[in-house]
């Protein structure tokens, strides 16, 4: 039997956040050891309830860990309500939550797991990277132990919160600084290839027909998502952010990547937060980071498709 991929999913759910989870949930590849959670797309005591909420509907059994509720130096801590509503997963309606978070915080369980491993963990961080940062501060040996991050955020080309930044990079920035400097083998699943995903109503019906339960949950995120993103960025099928990150693990051939010496702007004013990536390299520096550029789109809704349909009912 091949042996399953071991990740934990550091995330702030989040509409596409949640369909990140199910299409982990889907898969007999991976073995998800936890569930960390970081405020982000909404407050940690939202983002914390839609992971539970989203585990409890699809009968995931993942423990789930509170983290970070605020950005390691900033004070304030930037949302996403205009995105993903008051609740953070604004749409489905849930049955009442019967789950609670475990009692160790996410960090700490970052940090034990990861010194506890071979080595041969996977982080897929799809929120700010406040947790994964705290954690690499707090036991620095954590970091050669990690396999590699395959992450969702920032952009070599434009921003979606400011015309240089993404969100997830921008809401803790010294975060991102730290994670991608830290010399840990990264993934950048960013705006470049995340836009080309875009869920249009006829992905939304496709995936509806499916039947199953992770099927209307599915659809019934999206057509809320789908409704934010035309009100904030005028398209009309949201582009499916987060759900790149599974997914590229399951069908490496899914990306195209080029590798990149790539800085977080923590300094910058109109620039800051942004992720400067030698596309070109002019710097002559050691590419640190896997940016992607390129994704292969009907693969991955066949991907999403086949995660859905292995749900029951
Ligand atoms: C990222 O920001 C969040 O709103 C989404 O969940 C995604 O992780 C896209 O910029
Ligand atoms: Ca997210």
């Amino acid at each position: 039997m091949v042996k399953k991929q071991k990740i934990i999913i550091d995330c702030d759910p989040g509409h596409d956040d949640a369909i990140n989870i199910m299409l982990a949930g889907s898969s007999d590849k991976l073995d998800v050891l936890g569930i960390t959670v970081v405020a982000g797309n909404q407050t940690i005591e939202k983002t914390v309830k839609n992971a539970l909420r989203v585990c409890q509907y699809l009968d995931l059994s993942y423990p789930v860990y509170a983290g970070c509720p605020q950005p390691m130096i900033r004070a304030r801590q930037m949302i996403a309500d205009d995105i993903h509503g008051e609740t953070g997963l604004d749409g489905p309606v849930f049955p009442e939550l019967t789950r609670n978070a475990e009692d160790i915080h996410a960090v700490l369980f970052l940090i034990d797991t990861i010194m506890k491993s071979e080595g041969d963990i996977i982080i897929t961080p799809t929120g700010p990277l406040t947790n994964i940062a705290m954690a690499m501060r707090l036991e620095p040996k954590i970091v050669p132990k990690i396999k590699r991050i395959v992450l969702m955020g920032g952009s070599y080309q434009m921003g979606n919160v400011t015309p240089a930044a993404e969100f997830n990079i921008i809401a803790d920035a010294d975060a991102a600084h730290v994670v991608f400097s830290s010399g840990v083998p990264l993934t950048m699943c960013g705006l470049d290839v995340t836009r080309k995903v875009l869920c249009f109503p006829e992905i939304v019906d496709r995936m509806r027909k499916i039947g199953n339960k992770a099927a209307s949950l599915f659809a019934d995120l999206m057509t809320y998502f789908n409704k934010s993103q035309k009100e904030v960025f005028g398209w009309d099928g949201g582009p499916l952010h987060d759900p790149v990150t599974v997914a590229s693990i399951l069908e490496p051939e899914l990306l195209k990547i080029k590798p990149m010496y790539t800085e977080i702007d923590i300094r910058g004013l109109g620039s800051y937060g942004r992720t400067n990536c030698d596309y070109f390299g002019y710097s002559k520096r050691t590419p640190n980071v896997d940016v992607a550029i390129d994704i292969d789109v009907e693969k991955f809704w066949d991907t999403i498709g086949a995660g859905i349909k292995a749900y029951s009912a």
